[in-house]
């Protein structure tokens, strides 16, 4: 199996992670692999706005975690109610990565961007975890004025659409859940 693929099936959620900081020349390594995933018409529509502030980072997660507690969904509501339930896992890095609305597939783009980051981030022995929350809090009415209000603003024009923390795992890598069956359909 050549390295690639290896890192695609090692990549796991991590949901703890160490204090410290990832170096600063694999989050560029991150970002320029997040730079050279396809995009429709080769566009580029995204901005990638990456939060290390961890005031910053606090504040967003309070937000977050409001969220969930006025979420619709009841599974969300529980999640949140956990003691020490923290929505970013103490992570020392988020990357949010926006698209320009008038692009022609924004939010294919910028997931696409992200995958590439998460998979870069397991090449070098970094750990992430895609949080929704972010996304959620800002789709909501009130949510880009909100984010603003603690510093968070996105270019003219951008929709955030795929966030993920990024740092050193805690614990041990979980284990993949086993995969699905008769999920292939070949017509040949
Ligand atoms: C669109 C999307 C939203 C997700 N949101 C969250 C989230 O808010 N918090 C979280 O801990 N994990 C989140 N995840 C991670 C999934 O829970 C995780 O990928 C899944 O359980 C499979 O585990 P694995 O990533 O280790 O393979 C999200 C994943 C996706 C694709």
């Amino acid at each position: 199996m050549n390295e690639t693929i290896q890192s695609i099936l090692k990549r796991r959620s991590i949901r703890a992670y160490q204090p410290g900081q990832i170096d600063e020349k694999d989050l560029q390594e991150i970002l320029n692999a997040g730079q050279y995933a396809p995009t429709a018409m080769g566009e580029q529509p995204w901005h990638f706005t990456v939060i290390q502030n961890p005031d910053l980072l606090s504040r967003l997660q309070e937000i977050c975690k409001q969220g969930f507690l006025n979420s619709d969904n009841e599974a969300l509501r529980e999640i949140a109610k956990r003691d020490g339930f923290l929505v970013f896992y103490q992570a020392p890095t988020l990357i949010i990565v926006s698209g320009h609305k008038i692009a022609i597939t924004p939010l294919q783009d910028s997931v696409l961007a992200m995958e590439n980051m998460l998979l870069a981030a397991t090449s070098l022995g970094i750990g992430s975890c895609w949080v929704h929350s972010p996304i959620t809090v800002y789709a909501s009415p009130e949510g880009p004025e909100t984010l603003k209000s603690i510093g968070l603003d996105f270019p003219e024009g951008h929709v955030p659409y795929a966030a993920a923390v990024f740092g050193y795992s805690s614990l041990p890598v979980p284990k993949a859940a086993p995969r699905k069956q008769d999920t292939i359909t070949y017509i040949r």
